[in-house]
């Protein structure tokens, strides 16, 4: 397993393109089962959760197709694949593909509304909570589907699933995307209410847009979606990443350095770009896609509470930690999404940082400095947090498992060093 070594301490300079949205590609990938027709997408990131879900998509039967570098030129971004769900010959997910990524269950609601049956493992836990999937059952059984779960499969059956509201007791944003993906095919009319947000939402319900779906109310908590008979194929380009925008902004907080983020969407980060503010770096934006990050004196302690979009985005929460430890006084970090996602506290504390967990908010005090140390990632945003520690930790840090960071980084390590870190990956 590959490992990361970093030798902090440089402020980083220059600019960083941010990828393609890994939260925005799996759906619209998942998408691709709705119709026989090509779907292309463009502007994917070369991360391994897209290589998982074609993994996916092909053990079901559909043709899938990875096309190299599209042209410098192209504003289309660097990948593009093109997915063929013409002969489907399965519609199970296993358990070895979704005990890698959750987001597998994704391809429910195209399954069972195109082929009136899915049979997908139940996800399990994973390190930053139980993430059950019990409201996309409970839509999927509003829709008309009959829900049966042995074995830790979960099945649904539906001759043809029939439009119904659906008022999620909690936002959730793979539920809304795979309820919306179901009910376009759907008879009637389905609204869902209480529905995520989240700009990968509104993205995704670009492409259905583009392959025939009528939906109405996508980036709102209230999305109407008129069912029809078929959908066809179509062309899209995902949207910028907004987590690893947020990321690369951090990187630049932590380090003192200045950086130009391009290829980005700061529309979609107006939260992020507030409270990094508050806490003492100076951003602006000189063009809709791009941000232009400084030190503006010290860093200041500010305290954060995770929201879903458009609040403080919980993906972005342990970069957050980590600025904060390098800024002067305490900070109170709340956060309301997931259970556990403070995985990564243990780990800055072995680096130096002063941080103490009360229930489901951090109390970090700064500024600590942080030394060099042998850490191990956990989940993919708090192995983000450690590459940041290292970043500004004197001396070296060696972080184990980034396979972790790979499944949604695209090549973090090159895009670094291109920016004056001095970091490395090594086979361990
Ligand atoms: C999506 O996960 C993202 N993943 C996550 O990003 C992100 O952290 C999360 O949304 C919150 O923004 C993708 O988009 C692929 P939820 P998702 O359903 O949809 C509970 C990353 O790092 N819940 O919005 O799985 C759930 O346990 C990943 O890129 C239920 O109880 O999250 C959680 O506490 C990590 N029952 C809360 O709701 C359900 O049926 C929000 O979960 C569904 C969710």
């Amino acid at each position: 397993m590959d490992r990361f070594v970093i030798r902090g301490g440089v402020p980083l300079q220059g600019v960083v393109r941010i990828s393609g949205a890994k939260n925005a590609a799996l759906p619209c990938l998942a998408a691709s089962l709705l119709t026989d027709r090509p779907v292309i997408l463009e502007n994917l990131p070369a991360v391994r959760d897209i290589q998982t879900t074609c993994h996916l998509l092909e053990m079901l039967g559909a043709a899938v197709e990875q096309r190299q570098e599209a042209p410098a030129s192209s504003a289309a971004g660097c990948r593009q694949i093109v997915v063929e769900a013409r002969n489907i010959k399965s519609v199970e997910a296993p358990w070895e593909m979704v005990r890698t990524m959750r987001a597998s269950t994704l391809v429910l609601g195209p399954l069972v509304a195109r082929f009136g049956h899915a049979r997908v493992s139940l996800p399990g836990g994973c390190a930053i909570g139980a993430r059950p999937i019990d409201m996309h059952l409970k839509g999927l059984e509003k829709l008309g589907a009959t829900i049966s779960s042995e074995h830790g499969f979960v099945e649904a059956r539906a001759k043809r699933l029939r439009g119904a509201r659906i008022s999620f007791e909690r936002i959730t944003v793979t539920g809304t995307e795979d309820l919306m993906m179901a009910a376009t095919l759907a008879e009637g009319e389905t609204i869902l209410e209480n529905a995520a947000r989240e700009p990968e939402v509104e993205d995704l319900a670009q492409l259905l847009t583009q392959m025939g779906a009528k939906i109405a109310g996508a980036g709102t908590s209230s999305i109407r979606i008129q069912g029809v008979a078929r959908l066809e194929g179509a062309r899209h380009a995902v949207i910028p990443d907004r987590i690893e925008a947020g990321t690369y902004l951090a990187a630049a907080g932590i380090t003192g350095g200045e950086l130009r983020i391009e290829n980005c969407r700061p529309d979609h980060l107006l939260a992020i770009i507030k409270k990094f503010r508050e806490a003492g770096l100076q951003i602006d934006t000189p063009t809709p896609s791009s941000l232009h990050v400084k030190p503006n004196g010290v860093l200041q302690a500010a305290d954060m509470t995770t929201e879903e979009y458009p609040g403080f985005a919980t993906d972005l929460q342990a970069q957050y930690m980590v600025l904060v430890t390098q800024a002067s006084g305490t900070s109170r970090i709340k956060e309301t999404i997931f259970e556990n996602r403070f995985m990564h506290a243990p780990e800055l504390s072995r680096m130096g940082a002063d941080i103490r967990i009360e229930g489901n908010c951090a109390i970090v005090r700064g500024k600590t400095s942080l030394t060099g140390a042998g850490v191990t990632a956990s989940d993919l945003r708090a192995s983000a947090s450690l590459v940041l520690a290292g970043l500004v930790a004197e001396g070296e840090t060696v972080i184990e498992r980034v396979y972790h960071i790979d499944r949604g980084y695209e090549r973090i390590e090159e895009k670094l060093r291109s920016v004056g870190a001095r970091i490395e990956r090594t086979a361990s």
